[in-house]
């Protein structure tokens, strides 16, 4: 296989002759691997990539990488070895609890950090770990990703917290629910941020009406621990949030890492997923489990997206969360503004109360593009990476989009036919750290040009996927990289 710069040369020499993209100065952007990514454009121009999808994952830190590297020198079995590299590599796993649980204001003697392979697998582990005596009542706020609603579903029994036309979480309903059950609850989850809207939902108040009522609350901080600041704060404080999920890829940190954090007491019983490092002891009919943490991570640890998870942490803090934050909400609304100024786009949830906050996270439609059309001609013809579609949030997103009881009982039968073609959805970007407003102007130009001008390349729409495929030139990437 040839080398991708040898196969796009001629691309790439074309991008430079046309300086598509000025060098950008800002120095965050060089602490980040791949940001400065050429790509091939229909047509045969080549340019810098703009990555504008950093909600469904982002580049790695450039630290990060040089940390996992110096690590992978000591690489060697966590907890079952007694060489110097396993002894090295546990020390290094146990002391990366410390930073995570550090980097959530959680409390050393009161919490447990279990590493996960992200915020699916924590929220699976913590449904199956609630719901192992019995199915728990649990209140699911509508604005969720469904890894925050299909876990609970399986091992809970879920009423749903309702969301308003504006797509904020209808806290007065919540009270309603808490009400109506009082005592029965559970477990409040709620998600620390949109990956719909960027919406921030005042978790605090939230955790408070729930403690009042003897619920937990459970924040799935996927979309926010890269964003804000987060505090679980003391175990007696009202405004409590007992359990945490993230995940160290949308956190720069991309090397397959997660981390549930929540009250050791939770974790005490049986283990909900058993196995080799959960136990002290295994006879033929008897186990000793061990204790928590290391009871509830089963398998071999995954060392490496430890370093990374904590190495990330320790890099947005020496940035500093407030800087993180003041640049996310700036950004954003640079972004909401850029957009606002196009002819015919509709953005959602960009209206909120003052103890609302947003991340970087807008989502919006044309009545002139279907979405996914949309989101392939930024691709293909303007090298701009979004998402579109429903985002793995469909009972919130149909919501955002007024889809009635019978338009989604068709929607049903279609998907049980693998048919996507024409389903509800959005365009969303997603903005990171080193995103830049000449980026964002670059995109709201190409929506608007878009909108105005329609697609150069021929495309059609795949109906298992709903994605719009170009009818030319759609496997010129095929050959970009190969392990
Ligand atoms: C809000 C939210 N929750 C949960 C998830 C799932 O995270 P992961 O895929 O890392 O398990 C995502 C992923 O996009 C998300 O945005």
């Amino acid at each position: 296989m040839q080398s991708p710069d040898i196969r796009y040369s001629h691309l790439i020499g074309a991008a430079r002759r046309a300086h598509l993209q000025p060098r950008d100065p800002d120095p965050m952007r060089r602490r980040f691997i791949g940001v400065d990514k050429e790509v091939p454009l229909f047509g045969g121009d080549a340019r810098t990539y703009v990555n504008l999808d950093n909600a469904a994952t982002t580049p790695a830190f450039l630290e990060v990488v040089e940390s996992v590297n110096k690590f992978l020198e000591w690489y060697a079995s966590v907890h079952r070895g007694t060489g110097a590299k396993a002894y090295v590599s546990t020390h290094c796993y146990e002391a990366c609890r410390g930073v995570v649980r550090d980097f959530v204001g959680a409390n050393a003697d009161h919490h447990e950090t279990i590493f996960t392979a992200g915020v699916t697998d924590s929220i699976n582990r913590l449904a199956a770990t609630l719901g192992r005596d019995g199915r728990p009542l649990v209140l699911v706020s509508g604005m969720e990703h469904h890894s925050n609603i299909l876990p609970w579903r399986r091992h809970a029994r879920v009423e749903w917290i309702n969301v308003g036309d504006d797509g904020l979480l209808d806290l007065n309903h919540m009270e309603e629910q808490l009400r109506r059950y009082s005592g029965q609850v559970r477990l409040v989850a709620v998600t620390g941020a949109s990956n719909v809207t960027g919406l921030v939902p005042p978790v605090h108040r939230i955790a408070r009406m729930a403690h009042e009522h003897g619920a937990d609350v459970l924040m799935d901080a996927a979309q926010l621990a890269g964003h804000r600041p987060i505090n679980m704060r003391a175990p007696d404080d009202p405004e409590r949030i007992d359990f945490i999920v993230m995940s160290a890829h949308k956190m720069y940190a991309p090397f397959g890492g997660g981390a549930l954090i929540g009250p050791r007491a939770a974790f005490e019983g049986e283990p909900a997923f058993p196995g080799g490092g959960t136990v002290e002891l295994v006879t033929p009919d008897r186990v000793v489990w061990a204790e928590p943490p290391g009871r509830d991570e089963p398998g071999t640890p995954n060392a490496i997206g430890a370093v990374a998870l904590a190495r990330a942490c320790r890099l947005l803090n020496e940035i500093g969360m407030p800087h993180v934050a003041e640049k996310s909400e700036e950004l954003r609304a640079y972004a909401v503004a850029a957009l606002a100024d196009i002819p015919g786009i509709r953005m959602y949830g960009t209206a909120a109360p003052d103890d609302w906050k947003h991340v970087g996270v807008i989502s919006f439609e044309s009545d002139r593009m279907p979405h996914g059309l949309m989101a392939a001609v930024l691709g293909h013809e303007w090298g701009i990476g979004v998402r579109h579609g429903c985002f793995c949030a469909h009972p919130y997103l149909m919501g955002l989009l007024k889809v009635d009881a019978s338009q989604a009982q068709r929607y049903v039968a279609q998907a049980e036919a693998h048919d996507h073609s024409s389903f509800p959805g959005l365009v969303r970007i997603s903005l990171g750290l080193y995103n830049t407003h000449e980026e964002v102007d670059y995109a709201a130009k190409a929506v608007r040009r878009v909108l105005d001008e329609g697609p150069r390349a021929r495309y059609f729409e795949d109906r298992k996927t709903g994605d719009y495929i170009p009818l030319d030139g759609a496997g010129q990437l095929d050959d970009c990289f190969c392990p």
